[in-house]
């Protein structure tokens, strides 16, 4: 018996790996996030399996479901939103696992911010602009931030930014990153990306906050930092025709003349 930990993706149903889906098919038991992991999953558990919404379990309840299954010899397909490595949740799961010697392992998902950022049609690296991307979140009533993970450390580097679980505080957001970025800063809030009622705003942060209309409630990633809609910037040295590289021999004495591993 093994727990399979799924990462769901960012809502469109037909973003889970052929691997995710197929395990889904394969286990008698289901446990998933209901509050973001879209319904439609659930058409590929098959006939007969328990499925169970944990958004009201507690860490507890949701042990003991897991517990249940084991005992029972049931492969249990659990499912959170997007990737499991942020925000899932997934580590305290892990360590009461260990604890009870059941079984598991993980299989990554499509994140939110690679569907936001698929959504908006940009790369968030681009040479010469921004070689770093931070996924980040600010302080909320179930997690705070440890001390130094401020929005002002990290935009002090001039990276790009995906601040999740923060549009309900957009105004402290933009408050505390223009005195880095400026106000002419190209700046994004995508919500919901990829699910049907998807929406975008594409602003600078001065105009963010007026372009949103004072929509905050729902699942959004705020994006900021001059790799979005950037047209200035250099074209990576890997394609330039002139460079020399393993897959690519060029010029009369290549590094890595063809036929050498
Ligand atoms: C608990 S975190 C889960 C993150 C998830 N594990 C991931 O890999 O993206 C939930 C936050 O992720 C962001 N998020 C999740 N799905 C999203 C989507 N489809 N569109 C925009 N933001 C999303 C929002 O900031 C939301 O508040």
């Amino acid at each position: 018996m093994t727990v399979h930990f799924i990462g769901a993706g960012p809502g469109a149903p037909d973003l889970i790996t052929l691997r995710g889906r197929d395990l889904i098919a394969a286990c008698p038991v289901c446990l998933y996030a209901g509050s973001l992991v879209p319904a439609a999953l659930l058409q590929h558990c098959p006939n007969g399996a328990r499925i169970v919404n944990t958004a009201p379990l507690s860490l507890d309840e949701i042990m003991a479901e897991i517990a249940t299954a084991h005992a029972a010899g049931q492969d249990v397909a659990r499912l959170h939103s997007g990737d499991l490595s942020v925000w899932s949740a997934m580590g305290e799961q892990l360590r009461r696992l260990r604890a009870m010697g059941i079984p598991y392992d993980v299989t990554p998902g499509v994140p939110a911010f690679a569907a936001a950022a698929a959504t908006l049609g940009t790369e968030l690296t681009l040479p010469g602009v921004a070689q770093s991307l931070v996924l980040t979140r600010t302080s909320g009533r179930a997690s705070a931030m440890p001390e130094g993970e401020t929005l002002a450390n990290f935009a002090a580097t001039g990276a790009t930014l995906a601040i999740h679980l923060s549009v309900h505080v957009l105004e402290r957001v933009v408050a505390e990153l223009t005195p880095h970025y400026g106000t002419d800063c190209p700046a994004a809030v995508v919500w919901r990306a990829s699910w049907p009622d998807q929406r975008v705003v594409k602003a600078t942060l001065a105009t963010l906050e007026a372009a949103t209309e004072g929509e905050r409630g729902r699942t959004a990633l705020i994006l900021v930092g001059p790799t979005l809609g950037a047209e200035e910037f250099g074209e990576s040295r890997l394609y330039a025709g002139d460079y020399d590289r393993r897959f690519r021999p060029v010029g009369t004495a290549p590094r890595f003349p063809e036929g050498t591993e």
